[in-house]
């Protein structure tokens, strides 16, 4: 089992991560939280598979257990669905000391930490992940938030779980399509932290393809260090966090433009990676030989078509609306070397239509 802190003073937490730990879940539980009542959140489709392991850890670790289960996918992260689950923290007579568990992936993570966040000014939360993606990425880091019906992660708040229980068996059940969207999240931090990383994933490519537990527990384990070194550095996103957001400028407006329905967020975040090499590339940032690397990287994964009818200026649109926009300009992190990123705000506009007019006409690989 791999151990990485999350160093945040009095609110640092320890995550854990191996390979069938379920049977070490009582001790590291009940070491980090004082048994009490508990509330388990999952949803339809993580629950019947692993829901009952995780009762039976919590009950040994000494915990009352009470479930609440939402349908599977991001139409969960609602403040109605919030509300479903402030009744059943009621119904099961939660106090400020007892514990929510989010056990799935980033949408119930999101949810049920919000709900801890909120649920009596904040009760422990702790996350069990269960996608490749919010292992290595959004159960790590304090953001949880639901969706309001003009913009997605519009209501939320920083809150730190207790710990996070990374169980990798969980990603044995995941679909090749969702765990290659989670493949493009990892190969983000070795883009813009480690060129290490990016290593050892080319190096046993296919042990990665064939989820091999011991080269995850140290992929997944790395991961998590570079988040929680940059999360440690900038906890509220003042200023180094924002090379997370790596390939999200122009992913976060494939999505948009495509009202969430055609991309998995991982795979709308590897075309943003493409076009930011390329922007890169383009300035004069990044060497040839550097580029040919990222951009062989982010084609094991496969990059993904976009929609046939999907048209630049509605993408340049959704681009305008990006939360992190700086003074009307859009912030784009764009890779110096292999495992260096620098921020930029003042691309031109033509290089950033070249780009993503060369995405949208090409032929590419999967989709
Ligand atoms: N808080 C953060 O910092 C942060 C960071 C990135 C993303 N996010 C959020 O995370 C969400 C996306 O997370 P996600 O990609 O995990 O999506 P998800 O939670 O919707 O999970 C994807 C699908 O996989 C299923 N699933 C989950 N675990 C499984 C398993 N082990 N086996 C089989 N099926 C499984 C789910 O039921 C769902 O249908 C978005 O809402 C996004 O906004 C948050
Ligand atoms: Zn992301």
């Amino acid at each position: 089992m791999r151990l990485v802190e999350v160093a945040l003073g009095e609110r640092s937490y320890p995550i854990y991560i191996g390979q069938n730990i379920w049977h070490e879940i009582p001790r590291h539980f009940a070491e980090r939280v004082k048994p009490g009542k508990s509330l388990l959140v999952s949803d339809e489709t993580v629950f019947p598979l692993y829901g009952s392991r995780m009762v039976e850890g919590l009950q040994k670790a000494g915990f009352a257990v009470s479930s609440v289960v939402v349908p599977a996918g991001e139409g969960s992260k609602t403040l109605a669905r919030a509300d479903q689950l402030y009744s059943a923290a009621i119904a099961a007579g939660l106090e400020r000391r007892d514990l929510i568990v989010a056990l799935g992936g980033g949408v119930v993570g999101d949810l049920a930490g919000f709900v801890a966040a909120t649920y009596l000014r904040g009760v422990t939360f702790a996350q069990v992940p269960t996608t490749l993606l919010a292992q290595v990425d959004s159960s790590v880091g304090g953001k949880t938030a639901v969706n309001h019906s003009l913009g997605k992660n519009l209501i939320g708040a920083f809150y730190q779980p207790k710990l996070v229980w990374v169980e990798l068996e969980t990603l044995s059940s995941l679909s090749q399509r969702e765990y290659l969207a989670g493949a493009a999240e990892v190969i983000k931090y070795g883009v813009i932290l480690s060129e290490a990383l990016l290593n050892l994933l080319t190096a046993r490519w296919q042990d990665f393809l064939a989820r091999e537990p011991e080269l995850l527990t140290a992929v997944v384990g790395d991961c998590c260090e570079l988040k929680a070194a940059v999360v440690a550095a900038d906890e509220r996103e003042a200023g180094l966090r924002a090379i997370l957001n790596f390939g999200h400028t122009l992913g976060h407006a494939l999505e948009a433009a495509t009202a969430y329905g055609h991309y998995l967020h991982g795979e709308a975040v590897l075309a943003g990676m493409v076009m930011a090499v390329k922007l890169a590339l383009g300035k004069g940032i990044l060497q040839r030989e550097a580029a040919a690397t990222l951009l062989e990287m982010f084609g094991r994964v496969g990059l993904v078509s976009p929609p046939a009818t999907l048209l630049a200026v509605d993408v340049l649109a959704a681009l305008k609306h990006d939360k992190k926009r700086e003074e009307g300009r859009s912030v784009f992190i764009l890779p110096e070397a292999v495992g260096r990123v620098g921020v930029f705000a003042d691309l031109d506009a033509e290089a950033v239509q070249q780009v993503l007019g060369c995405y949208l006409s090409g032929g590419s690989a999967r989709g």
